[in-house]
C-alpha cells in the first residue's frame, strides 16, 4: 500500500467560505482521501485556516476584535463547518501556530545563506486617509492586461495576471476609497526566484500528467515579461510572522512582516508537525523530508486556479530554494470557478451560498454530490437552484435512495429482515456482475486520476444498473410463480446495497454510513472482486430498511430557497 499526502489550499481566516471555495479545495481534496483510505492506502491529509495578511487585520477590526481573538474565533467556527460537511482533515491548523513561525523564520534564514534573499528599498502606496500602506489586495484599479476594473493590487482576477498595486490604472484604497495615495520609500526583501527559473521550468516541464489549467498558468508566470520576476516576500504590517532570520532580527526589517503568501503554503509542512503536537502522528519528518522516508510519499494539492500560481512557482522556489530535502508536490489539481446563478459568487458582496447557510438547509451529502458532480474543471460550472434540485431529485432520490428503500422493504414484507436463502444466479446476474465490475474498474480509473465529474458520473452509472436490474427482474413478479428466484434476486439486491455504499462513501460518507448500518455491514471493505462482494451477505444475515436516505426537493421550496438567496448576505 501506498502512503498520499493530500494538502488543500487552506482558507482565509476571514469569513466563511462560499459553496465556490469549497468545491474548489477542501471538498475534491476529501473526496480523494476518502477514496484513497477506503483503497486502503495511508494518508496524511492536511488543511488548515490561513490566518495572517490585511485581510485578517481587517476583518479583525471589522468585528471589532483584537485579531488574534478574531483568529482563534473564527477557527473554531470553521473547523465546525469543515465537519458538517465531513471534511475528514487528519489535521486542521492554523497558520499563526508557533510551528508556522518557526519553519517560516528558518526557511528565510536558509533562502538568504543560499544567497536568495536581496533587500530592495523601494516606493510603495501609503494611503494618507487611511494612514497605512496599503498592502496589494486593498489596492483595486483597473488592470493595464486586460482593463477588468476592479482588479487587486497582487492579481487580476479576470485574467490572472500577477500584478504590483502601482501597475494598477486609477488606484483607489479598498479600505476607505480614498484616492489620496502616495508612494513612499520603505525597505522590503525579495525572493530571487529568476535565479531559480531554469530549474523550475525544468521540474514544470516534466509535470506532463498534470491538468492543463495547472501548467499553463505556471508556465505563464515563468514567462511573465522578461521571465520569471523576484517576488517581494515581506510587508508593512503588524499581523504576521516577523521578518526574522530563525529568530534573529534582520536590519531594517523592524516592525515588518512576512508577506501572507510566503507564509502560508509553508503551513502545509507546520500542519503535520501540529498534528504531532495534538498527539494525532508520531512522525511528520517521514511525510516531508526526503532524507527521512517521504521519497516514498506521493503528494497531491488541490486548490483553485487563483492559487495555482503561488503553488508552481512560490512554494516550490522556498523549498527547493532551501537546499533542504523537502518533498516537493507530485500532482496539483486545479480549478476553474463556481458561478452562482448568472453572476459569481463573492465574499465581498456575500452573493452566493455560504457554507453554513447550506448546511442550515440540507445535509452535507447534498451538497456533496451537486458539488463533485458538477465540479468546475474543464471549465467554470454554474449552481442553479433548478439544477441543484434536479440531480437531488434524480440521481440521489430516485436512483440511489429508491433502489435502497424498494428493495429492503420488499424483502421485509416476503422474507423478513434478513438476507433470504435460496436459488442460483442465471445468466441475468452474472451479466449484470461483470457490468459492474466494468464500471468499477473505471470508477476507480477515474478516481485515481482525479477525474472528479467522469468518476461521479461512473458512480450513477454503477446505480442505475441496480435499478435497471431490479425493474427488470422484479421480483415482486418472480415472487409469485418463483419465490426461490425471487430470494435470489433479491439478496443480490440487498448486496448491491452494501456495494453501493462501499463505493459511494467518497462523495455521500453519511448516507454511505447510514446504507452500512442498516446492512449491517459496516467493515464491509473496497470490493477487490465484485462478484465475490455481491455475495459478501449471505442467507440469515439481518438487516433492516433504514430511513429514507434523501428526500425529494420539492418546487415550493426550491423556489423559497431561490428567492432567500437571491439577495445579498448581510
Ligand atoms: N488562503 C488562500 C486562498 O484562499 C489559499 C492559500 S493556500 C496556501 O486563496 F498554499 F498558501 F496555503
Ligand atoms: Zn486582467
Amino acid at each position: 500500500m501506498a502512503r498520499h499526502l493530500i494538502t488543500s489550499a487552506i482558507p482565509y481566516i476571514n469569513g466563511i467560505k462560499h459553496l465556490g471555495n469549497l468545491v474548489g479545495s477542501q471538498l475534491p481534496a476529501d473526496l480523494y482521501a476518502r477514496y484513497l483510505r477506503g483503497r486502503g492506502h495511508e494518508v496524511l491529509f492536511l488543511c488548515a485556516t490561513d490566518e495572517h495578511g490585511t485581510p485578517a487585520e481587517l476583518a479583525a477590526a471589522k468585528a471589532g476584535k483584537p485579531v488574534a481573538e478574531y483568529c482563534a474565533e473564527m477557527h473554531v467556527v470553521q473547523a465546525q463547518i469543515a465537519e458538517g460537511f465531513r471534511l475528514s482533515f487528519d489535521h486542521f491548523g492554523r497558520s499563526s501556530s508557533a510551528e508556522n513561525k518557526a519553519l517560516t523564520q528558518h526557511l528565510a534564514k536558509r533562502l538568504a545563506e543560499e544567497g536568495l534573499i536581496r533587500e530592495v528599498t523601494e516606493k510603495q502606496m501609503y494611503s494618507v486617509a487611511d494612514a497605512r500602506f496599503l498592502p496589494d489586495r486593498y489596492i483595486e484599479g483597473t488592470c493595464p492586461n486586460c482593463g477588468f476594473e476592479s482588479a487587486r493590487g497582487d492579481q487580476c482576477d479576470n485574467c490572472t495576471k500577477q500584478l504590483d498595486p502601482t501597475d494598477l490604472i486609477n488606484p483607489r484604497s479598498t479600505v476607505s476609497g480614498s484616492t489620496e495615495l502616495e508612494l513612499r520609500e520603505t525597505k522590503h526583501l525579495y525572493l530571487r526566484q529568476s535565479e531559480m527559473k531554469d530549474k523550475l521550468e525544468a521540474w514544470i516541464d516534466s509535470k506532463t500528467d498534470w491538468p492543463v489549467l495547472s501548467t499553463s498558468i505556471a508556465k505563464k508566470w515563468l514567462n511573465d515579461g522578461d521571465g520569471l520576476q523576484d517576488r517581494g516576500i515581506t510587508r508593512d504590517l503588524s499581523w504576521g510572522v516577523p521578518a526574522q532570520f530563525d529568530g534573529a532580527p534582520w536590519e531594517g526589517m523592524d516592525g515588518k512582516v512576512f508577506y501572507v503568501w510566503f507564509d502560508a503554503p509553508i503551513e502545509y509542512i507546520a500542519c503535520s508537525q501540529e498534528w504531532v503536537a495534538a498527539g494525532k502522528g508520531a512522525d511528520w519528518e517521514r511525510w516531508w523530508r526526503t532524507d527521512k522516508g517521504a521519497d516514498d510519499v506521493t503528494y497531491t494539492q488541490f486548490m483553485g486556479k487563483d492559487n495555482v500560481p503561488f503553488h508552481t512557482i512560490g512554494f516550490p522556489a522556498t523549498i527547493l530554494g532551501s537546499g533542504e530535502p523537502w518533498k516537493l508536490v507530485d500532482y496539483i489539481k486545479s480549478f476553474n470557478y463556481l458561478n452562482y446563478d448568472g453572476g459569481q459568487f463573492s465574499t465581498s458582496r456575500g452573493r452566493g451560498v455560504f457554507m453554513d447557510q447550506a448546511l442550515e438547509i440540507l445535509p452535507s451529502d447534498y451538497w456533496r454530490w451537486w458539488l463533485l458532480s458538477h465540479a468546475p474543471e474543464s471549465s467554470d460550472a454554474e449552481f442553479t437552484w433548478e439544477n441543484f434540485q434536479a440531480s437531488v431529485n434524480k440521481d440521489l432520490a430516485d436512483v440511489l435512495g429508491n433502489f435502497v428503500s424498494r428493495i429492503t422493504k420488499f424483502c421485509r414484507s416476503k422474507f423478513g429482515e434478513a438476507v433470504p436463502e435460496g436459488g442460483a444466479w442465471g445468466a441475468q446476474e452474472e451479466a449484470l456482475a461483470e457490468a459492474i465490475a466494468g464500471r468499477v474498474k473505471a470508477y476507480e480509473g477515474f478516481m485515481d486520476e482525479k477525474e472528479v465529474r467522469k468518476a461521479a458520473a461512473e458512480l450513477r452509472a454503477i446505480w442505475v444498473l441496480g435499478n435497471e436490474y431490479l425493474q427488470s427482474a422484479a421480483p415482486w413478479s418472480t415472487f409469485k410463480e418463483d419465490p426461490v428466484k425471487a430470494a435470489m434476486q433479491t439478496r443480490l439486491g440487498l448486496n448491491l446495497i452494501s456495494l453501493y455504499a462501499v463505493l459511494s462513501a467518497p462523495f455521500i460518507p453519511d448516507a454511505s454510513a447510514t446504507m452500512l448500518a442498516a446492512m449491517g455491514a459496516e467493515g464491509a471493505g473496497w470490493p477487490e472482486d465484485v462478484k465475490a462482494a455481491l455475495s459478501a451477505l449471505s442467507a440469515g444475515h439481518a438487516f433492516t430498511v433504514p430511513d429514507v436516505l434523501f428526500a425529494k426537493i420539492a418546487d415550493e421550496q426550491r423556489e423559497e430557497w431561490q428567492t432567500r438567496f437571491a439577495g445579498i448576505r448581510t
